[in-house]
């Protein structure tokens, strides 16, 4: 699931091409038209749904049957700005993770997402960063932590620099952390 330019779906499909992850991806729902993730998955031929409802219950509805009918062992979300329904967590508990750009449980929950993380860890004076892989419970970025990866914030950093460092770190952990959820 995704809302943005899916560099981190990109990168689970580069790691199911490689056999690194024993996977098939059985579709992409994308949070809004028009977004980068849905070329990248039409250029993989992953079928794509668009949920862009703006009513959250028929948010919901039309997201729990089709997840309901995809059936699948592992939900990920990668970038999806929307709060996932509780209905949902419900359903399919223990299988949604999330990948968030910061060392959780600091700058998570409303409101940090994208660049915002990034200037606040800047602004606070923070010495180091990075990405966090967590399931998904009726909270924002509050579920169990599964994996976390480090990286440094330099004097001169930029929410430009930081981002790309811990992203560059986001497109090895995610890949390794699914790997790794089903072989379990
Ligand atoms: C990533 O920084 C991820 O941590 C956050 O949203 C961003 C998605 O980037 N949840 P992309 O669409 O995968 O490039």
């Amino acid at each position: 699931m995704a809302s943005g330019s899916g560099s981190n779906f990109q990168s689970i499909i580069d790691a199911i091409d490689r056999g690194d992850i024993n996977a098939r991806i059985n579709g992409l729902i994308a949070g809004k038209p028009h977004i980068k993730a849905i070329d990248r998955a039409n250029r993989h031929y992953i079928p794509v749904t668009v949920l862009d409802q703006k009513a959250p219950s028929q948010f919901e509805s039309e997201l729990l049957s089709l997840l309901k009918s995809l059936n699948p062992d592992l939900i990920v979300l990668a970038g999806f700005l929307r709060k996932i329904p509780d209905s949902v967590v419900d359903t399919f508990e223990g299988k949604i993770i999330n990948i968030h750009p910061s060392l959780l449980p600091k700058y998570g929950g409303k409101g940090f997402y994208g660049e915002h993380v990034h200037r606040a860890v800047i602004e606070s004076g923070d010495a180091e960063s990075g990405c966090t892989v967590h399931f998904v419970n009726e909270q924002y970025d509050d579920g169990d932590i599964i994996e976390q990866v480090r990286v440094p914030v330099n004097p001169n950093d930029t929410p430009e620099t930081l981002a790309k460092r811990v992203l560059a770190e986001e497109h090895k952990l995610f890949p390794n952390v699914i790997a790794k959820l089903l072989t379990t």
